[in-house]
């Protein structure tokens, strides 16, 4: 444990784990939402949909599941495919780097004689981190490793009254790691970490917990004082505002894009309306330029508040020098659909369409 100190609330849980793991995974087998990697399991299903639920909530990633299932059934189809396909039927899930590391990890798979089956050979494949590892081999194969993730930094804070105040989540994943281990149900590891993260998700919720249904409810010292809402205590984040111009350019039936380019961490080959900087233009367009401000838009991304503001050019305003930068592309209307747009651009542009067709 952090310091090798273990609190009374901790070692009181741990000696009293059985009954915890016996409670939790009775209500888990009741209650549980019938998903598609638990009424029909299968390894594929499992890895794909822990990449997608990491950072994204279950009901956002089901539709993208099932078509994902349709487009690339297995390891091999995905593995055969390109990476532009891999990214476009990602597109708006947001976080690409995970697509793209869930297409090298099918690749290194299908290269593989055999598909391994321990943690530490998870740890060594692209994309695979200690959450990712847990999951899959604890889900697909019964291996005896414990998710933490931030359902189970809640639920664990909360069951010991951990007054820690964490740096950030992965710092807390990190402390409480050892604790995880120590309650979890080595009989049954796959359905104790769901189990976990379900209770997270549906009872132990970050406002208003469900304290009164819940199937360890005895084992909870925060509950018992009746201040589950109060933990876990991590550092509040630092948001950054950031304001960034944006450029709505359409001439003779196309569309004008930036493609961010391959090697970019974040943004790889996706398109999105081009900044002003993109284009090497001021900041925020001069009166005189005639550039009209059609839409203002806000959005968070991971520590940033960002601002965006979007303004109509007409081809013949903006410097033709600005045109011939790198990654500037016209698009042609028809084929909008068929390339990979940022989520939050594809329902900008979609939007702006609309509106300029009504014009
Ligand atoms: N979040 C990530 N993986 C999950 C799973 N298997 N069940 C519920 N929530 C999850």
């Amino acid at each position: 444990m952090r310091s090798c100190v273990r609190s009374v609330a901790t070692q009181s849980i741990i000696s009293r784990r059985h009954s915890f793991q016996r409670a939790l995974l009775e209500w888990y087998r009741i209650h549980r939402r019938e998903l598609p990697w638990r009424t029909d399991p299968s390894l594929y299903k499992t890895v794909v949909s822990e990449f997608m639920l990491q950072q994204t909530q279950v009901k956002t990633v089901l539709p993208y599941l099932a078509r994902w299932l349709e487009v690339f059934p297995d390891f091999k189809a995905l593995a055969g495919a390109t990476e532009e396909q891999v990214v476009k039927n990602w597109e708006g899930l947001g976080y690409y780097t995970r697509a793209r590391n869930l297409h090298k990890l099918a690749k290194a798979l299908v290269a593989r004689p055999e598909i391994p089956r321990t943690r530490e050979a998870w740890l060594e494949l692209p994309g695979i981190g200690p959450y990712t590892s847990a999951a899959i081999t604890s889900i697909a194969f019964g291996i005896p490793a414990a998710v933490v993730d931030g359902n189970v930094v809640r639920i664990l804070t909360r069951l010991t009254a951990d007054a820690t105040a964490f740096r950030d989540s992965a710092s807390a994943s990190k402390a409480l790691a050892p604790l995880a281990d120590a309650l979890l149900n080595e009989s049954d590891p796959g359905d104790h970490n769901q189990a976990m993260m379900e209770l997270g998700a549906t009872v132990c919720h970050r406002q208003n917990p469900l304290c009164t249904v819940c199937p360890v409810l005895a084992f909870c010292t925060a509950a018992g004082r009746g201040d589950a809402g109060a933990y876990p205590r991590l550092a509040p984040k630092i948001i950054e505002r950031r304001a960034v111009s944006r450029v709505w350019c359409l001439h003779e039936g196309r569309l004008l894009l930036h493609r961010t380019a391959g090697d970019s961490r974040r943004l790889a080959n996706l398109h999105e309306l081009p900044s002003h900087e993109h284009l090497g233009l001021a900041d925020a367009p001069a009166a005189e330029t005639g550039a009209r401000l059609v839409a203002r838009k806000k959005r968070g991304i991971t520590r940033f508040a960002i601002t965006e503001s979007i303004y109509a050019w007409s081809r013949t305003e903006l410097p033709s020098a600005s045109l011939d930068r790198e990654g500037l592309t016209w698009v042609s209307l028809k084929e909008l659909a068929d390339i990979t747009l940022s989520g939050p651009h594809r329902r900008w542009v979609t939007e702006l369409l609309a509106a300029s067709s009504r014009h």
